[in-house]
């Protein structure tokens, strides 16, 4: 098959296109604008082709609103299945920018869709998020809790859902699998000298687990606990942490599964993907001092608005329907390759 993968310069794009290369004969085609993915990845990527030396590679720089761009690059290469990963995903750039997000993610996603229906390509994969629930009624969250977001970076992942599964209704030929991702994080674990090729690099970075291993570092200052009062054992916010490498084979397994006739189910094709249990922020931090061997300095900061003290995922269907299982779950191991990352980006 060729696979385009929309936003596979970024973090969880760029290891669902490693994946595919080292484990799967598909030819992968990479659409990004760099706007928060990075050039050095995409090369990276390259060498990782030339050296698995099966599918092949391509790079095109484009950004999903130039639409015309994007309906012409369907016209050119043939595809088989998509992976849309690229959006903007910062929640607290979302309150103050709405429009940003209801442009790149729900806007872009449509026509994105569009050029699928068009084109006949019925295998079409969504990132989604565990923020699409909001503040959840149960925990541990399963795919059928009611979701109400609480932030615009939410909707308008819950608004791109909507578009595919409205689109998928009415089109036989066109089916899909939503994946609702929990707290990703960590490295490739695959790389032959131990040293992740790839990671998470974002700019601003807003998540904890990278914040910290920084902090480990000495990149900055502290790290700052937001709430020790909450109704958890040890007061800390508790989290679901998923390494990406699980994360990124959930991708490949939802790719198999469009390829069953089972996949056109009454059933929406809408996944979590979590390890179905979770750590305190106190317990990451933690983790990180023993790993790194550095005891950094931690600060007592107030809670923040919408954070909920417990965010677990039921993650039952992925595993009975996907038959996809963890290989990963090693809060050691997340953060253990989070450190090594941090430090070859460092250099
Ligand atoms: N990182 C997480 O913990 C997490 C959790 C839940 C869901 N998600 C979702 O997963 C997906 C990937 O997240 P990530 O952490 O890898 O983010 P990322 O910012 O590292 O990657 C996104 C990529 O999309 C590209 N992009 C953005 N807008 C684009 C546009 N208009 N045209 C072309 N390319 C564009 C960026 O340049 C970047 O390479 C996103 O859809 C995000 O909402 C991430």
């Amino acid at each position: 098959m060729q696979v385009l993968v929309t936003g596979g310069a970024g973090y969880i794009g760029s290891h669902v296109v490693k994946q595919l290369l080292e484990e799967t004969n598909h030819d992968v085609c990479i659409l990004d604008n760099l706007s928060t993915g990075h050039l050095e990845t995409v090369e990276t990527l390259e060498t990782i082709a030339r050296e698995a030396g099966r599918g092949a590679l391509r790079f095109y720089k484009m950004d999903l609103a130039d639409f015309k761009a994007v309906a012409k690059l369907f016209m050119i290469e043939k595809f088989d299945a998509v992976m849309h990963f690229a959006a903007s995903s910062i929640v607290s750039e979302s309150v103050a920018n709405p429009l940003k997000y209801y442009m790149n993610n729900t806007v872009n996603t449509a026509h994105l869709v569009s050029c699928c229906t068009e084109a006949g390509i019925g295998k079409f994969i969504f990132s989604s998020t565990a923020a699409v629930y909001g503040e959840p009624q149960e925990v541990p969250v399963k795919e059928t809790t009611s979701t109400e977001p609480i932030n615009p970076y939410g909707m308008s992942k819950l608004m791109s859902e909507t578009v595919i599964r409205d689109t998928a209704v009415v089109n036989d030929h066109f089916d899909y699998v939503i994946l609702r991702y929990f707290n990703v994080s960590g490295a490739d674990v695959m790389a032959s000298d131990a040293v992740p090729r790839i990671g998470e690099w974002h700019e601003p970075e807003t998540h904890l687990i990278p914040l910290v291993v920084k902090t480990a570092l000495g990149k900055r200052d502290s790290i700052t606990v937001y709430g020790e009062d909450y109704d958890t054992e040890d007061g800390t916010c508790v989290r679901d942490y998923l390494h990406v490498e699980d994360l990124a084979a959930a991708h490949l397994r939802a790719l198999e599964y469009l390829g069953l006739p089972l996949a056109q189910g009454d059933e929406p094709n809408i996944f979590n993907v979590g390890y179905g249990h979770g750590f305190s922020v106190s317990q990451v931090i933690e983790t990180v001092k023993k790993v790194s061997s550095v005891d950094f300095a931690v600060e007592k900061g107030k809670r923040r608005a919408g954070d909920p003290a417990l965010l677990i995922a039921d993650n039952q269907r992925i595993e009975n329907v996907l038959k996809w299982y963890a290989r990963y779950d090693d809060l050691a191991l997340i953060c253990k390759s989070a450190l090594a990352w941090e430090g070859k980006i460092d250099e």
